[in-house]
């Protein structure tokens, strides 16, 4: 245990778990239903269609429950931040009651999960407590608890939480929920495989091919089926359906601590910046606390590790002597209306389903995905559909945040190729990374603890834009849909589907710092 931020980031639940492994794929297969995607949707919809009798494969990129939902703070509620006065104004009174239906169901059903297996996994029924520190948000808050009275939201307008902080309005949503997610997880990948199902790790799925879909693999292996469900976090195939400008990507943070001082209770988010969650969790009979915030878009902002120190000195004044154990940082996928795509993901290919555009709530959103994909693959009728639909388009505000999207993508995509970095190679610390040009191109080196460089161009190999070096997770990160690469120029993250070009050593010799401009 340490007073001082771990070195390298590391999520908790992953060191708290052990999931079983799987072969790539090494053959041609066939299925009724093809998962593209290992986390919380992609192994909740296996799990629900092989125990529907479906033949089921699932194929995950690298690890299962390495992305998004193992880097996640599992809070599992229908609290989705400020959002139900938002929803009410821009999609209605209806739609924004379906949404909470639809998250409180999902709740419901991993409760019901835990309970009938009696799985161990942290669950604990807690309220969901949004916070404002503002006049400003505290009135905000009002507007949304006058949204949940409208709803039939069973919530309460309080005027301070457990904290030394100085609050203005607190929101409870009441019985929400939290849980180690991959504890509970593990239960049903290890129901897939007794329904049948077949899992396969380390392989990527870059493309679906004709109208009965066959799903291509990296490695050139080919698996026909009826459907296919991309439940990549990025959809890993966007067919006609632009889903690069229809979503950003968001990164915040996390941090795990161990303190003297006894939490008390309750699920924590602020609504005003910058963002701060809370919430408890036991590690070892003991209890830890969560700590999380610092949310801003992909590839842009300050030194990332800046942002786990705020989260540090937040804790630091929260609590007594906390030892922080663990830091980590996730993405989350952001739509125009804010609501997830769930669905055919173009009315020219119904049998292609995505899940995607979670916000940062995929634990209620990806379990209530999963249910949605089940019911469309076995033809049921779903109260949620039309909901979440991605063909569907509304004009206001979707068309003004359409162009934002989009001029903030086009922004990046010549960001980068006009400017020139400050730093020279030489100046480079040992596990620093920065942006140089050689002959006029924009290239990124990492130098490692003992002192290799590692080189790579740092032009997005989706479309194009420039990757930034995330200091804190060192990794490069695409600001236009959040791809993500390691410091080698490996994918970590999609929808990128190759690596950054590498560049070898007789490239250090070309690297300048000419004209200042970072
Ligand atoms: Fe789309 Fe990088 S993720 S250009």
């Amino acid at each position: 245990m340490s007073n001082q931020l771990p070195k390298f980031p590391e999520p908790y639940w992953r060191d708290h778990v052990d999931l079983p492994e799987f072969d790539s794929l090494k053959t041609d297969e066939s299925a009724d239903v093809v998962i593209v995607g290992g986390g919380i949707t992609g192994i909740t919809a296996a799990y629900l269609l092989s125990k529907e009798g479906k033949k089921v494969v699932l194929l995950e990129a690298s690890n299962l429950l390495n992305g998004t939902t193992g880097h996640t703070t599992a809070k599992i509620t229908a609290q989705h931040d400020l959002i139900y006065d938002e929803f009410i104004q821009h999609i209605g009174r209806s739609k924004a009651r379906l949404y909470y239906e639809s998250n409180s169901e999902a709740l419901q059903f991993i409760k019901q999960i835990i309970h009938e297996n009696e799985l161990e996994c942290d669950l604990k029924t807690d309220d969901a407590i949004l916070y404002a520190t503002s006049e400003e948000y505290a009135h905000k808050l009002e507007k949304e608890y006058e949204a949940y009275k409208a709803l039939h939201i069973d919530g309460k307008l309080v005027h301070d939480i457990p904290f030394p902080i100085d609050v203005h309005n607190a929101l409870a949503m009441k019985n929400q929920a939290q849980f180690h997610p991959l504890q509970y997880l593990k239960h049903l990948v290890q129901a897939i495989i007794d329904n049948g199902g077949r899992i396969y790790e380390n392989t990527t799925a870059v493309n679906v091919e004709g109208i009965e879909a066959t799903v291509l693999t990296r490695n050139d292996k080919r698996i026909t089926c009826d459907y296919v469900l991309a439940c990549s976090h990025f959809p890993f195939y966007e067919g006609t359906g632009f889903y690069s400008t229809r979503m950003h990507a968001d990164r915040s943070y996390a941090i795990a601590v161990q303190t003297n001082t006894a939490y008390p209770g309750g699920m924590y988010l602020s609504v005003d910046q910058p963002s701060r969650s809370l919430r408890s969790a036991t590690m070892n009979g003991e209890e830890i606390v969560i700590v999380g915030g610092e949310s801003h878009k992909t590839g842009q902002g300050k030194d990332t590790l800046e942002h786990y120190k705020a989260l540090q000195n937040y804790a630091d004044d929260l609590f007594e002597k906390p030892d922080f154990l663990y830091r980590w940082s996730a993405q989350d996928l952001i739509t125009l209306d804010k609501l997830p795509y769930i669905g055919e993901i173009t009315s020219t290919q119904p049998n292609v389903l995505v899940a995607t555009g979670f916000r940062k709530w995929g634990m209620t959103n990806g379990t209530a995905a999963a249910l949605l994909l089940r019911d469309i693959v076995l033809d049921k009728e779903n109260p949620y559909k039309e909901l979440y639909t991605p063909s569907r388009f509304y004009a206001d505000p979707s068309l003004k945040n359409f162009f934002m999207e989009n001029t903030d993508v086009a922004k990046h995509l010549i960001k980068g190729k006009l400017e020139t970095p400050a730093t020279s190679i030489e100046d480079l610390s040992r596990d620093e990374g920065a942006v140089f040009k050689a002959n006029g191109q924009r290239k990124g080196a990492y130098k490692d603890e003992n002192g290799e460089v590692y080189i790579v161009d740092t032009t997005c190999t989706h479309v194009g834009c420039e990757v930034e070096w995330n200091h804190g997770d060192r990794t490069w990160d695409c600001p236009c849909h959040g791809s993500r690469f390691s410091y080698k120029g490996e994918v970590i993250e999609g929808p990128a589907e190759k690596p950054l070009q590498q560049h070898d050593h007789t490239m250090l010799e070309n690297l300048t710092s000419e004209n200042s401009g970072y």
